[in-house]
């Protein structure tokens, strides 16, 4: 079966060229608007994380209607795109991170698709929660976007809507924080219980709140998303549409269930 392949990102998508055509999925959870790719991206979802229109704030995003429509459509690789403040001082504005790990801050959430509600209990192995062979393939095609991605990188998964004080960015530091954002939990746990292989790329657009100056400025990260947005929403679209065989990996078989 021709599976798809999905992108899910903030914003942009509109910079990923070529036709896409929308079509509103019912799920279990909820409802959710995605775009279908066709001609030369055929095969390709593209689904805009804060809703058509960017109204959904990180905490109301219907992270489990994303995962679940793009899981009965047929997605089995995902890449999702995250823009993200540094929290590593080694870890500038600009920088791309192939994400390794996260830690959830979120609280709240509707975060399983195994809440008991089907007699169902299930636990996501997510000792490493992003694809190795989707994080190596991003890794080994960075160079022909002319982007050289931080191999590996910490997310912290803020709740939001607001950023974070100041203490809290240098306690994000000290637990071993490289970047926080506010949507990729429980996107990517959610594409694990749904047996999905996902892997995100973090832009970084700021440093994390009192790192640098009294205050963040929006407009400086919008700049930084646009320096490196278009670059890497082609690669994950060469990635995804790349005909070459997919190595192993466990993503589909990390459900355990006592
Ligand atoms: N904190 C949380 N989320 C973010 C930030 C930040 O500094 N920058 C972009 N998304």
């Amino acid at each position: 079966m021709n599976k798809f392949k999905a992108i899910i990102g903030g914003t942009g998508f509109k910079n990923l060229t070529g036709n896409f055509t929308p079509r509103t999925m019912a799920t279990a959870y909820g409802s959710t608007t995605i775009y279908i790719g066709e001609d030369a991206n055929d095969g390709l979802i593209f689904l805009p994380r804060h809703g058509a229109n960017h109204t959904l704030p990180p905490h109301r995003i219907n992270y489990r209607a994303n995962i679940r429509a793009l899981a009965d459509l047929g997605v089995d690789k995902i890449i999702g795109i995250a823009t993200v403040g540094s929290t590593n001082k080694n870890v500038p504005p600009g920088t791309v991170v192939n994400l390794s790990q996260f830690i959830d801050l979120t609280h709240g959430r509707p975060s399983t698709f195994f809440d008991g509600e089907d007699d169902q209990v299930a636990h996501a192995d997510v000792t490493n929660p992003y694809c190795p062979v989707l994080r190596a393939r991003l890794q080994a095609g960075a160079p022909a976007y002319e982007l050289d991605p931080k191999p590996e990188g910490v997310y912290v998964c803020a709740e939001g809507p607001r950023l974070e004080t100041a203490a809290e960015i240098r306690w994000i530091g000290h637990m071993g924080g490289d970047v926080v954002g506010m949507t990729g939990v429980p996107e990517a746990p959610l594409a694990r219980e749904a047996g999905l292989c996902y892997a995100s790329l973090a832009l970084v657009v700021n440093w994390g709140a009192g790192i640098q100056g009294d205050h963040l400025d929006m407009e400086q990260m919008r700049e930084m998303q646009n320096l490196v947005r278009d670059r890497v929403l082609r690669l994950a679209r060469a990635v995804l549409l790349s005909q070459d065989k997919w190595d192993h990996c466990r993503c589909g078989t990390a459900l355990l269930k006592p």
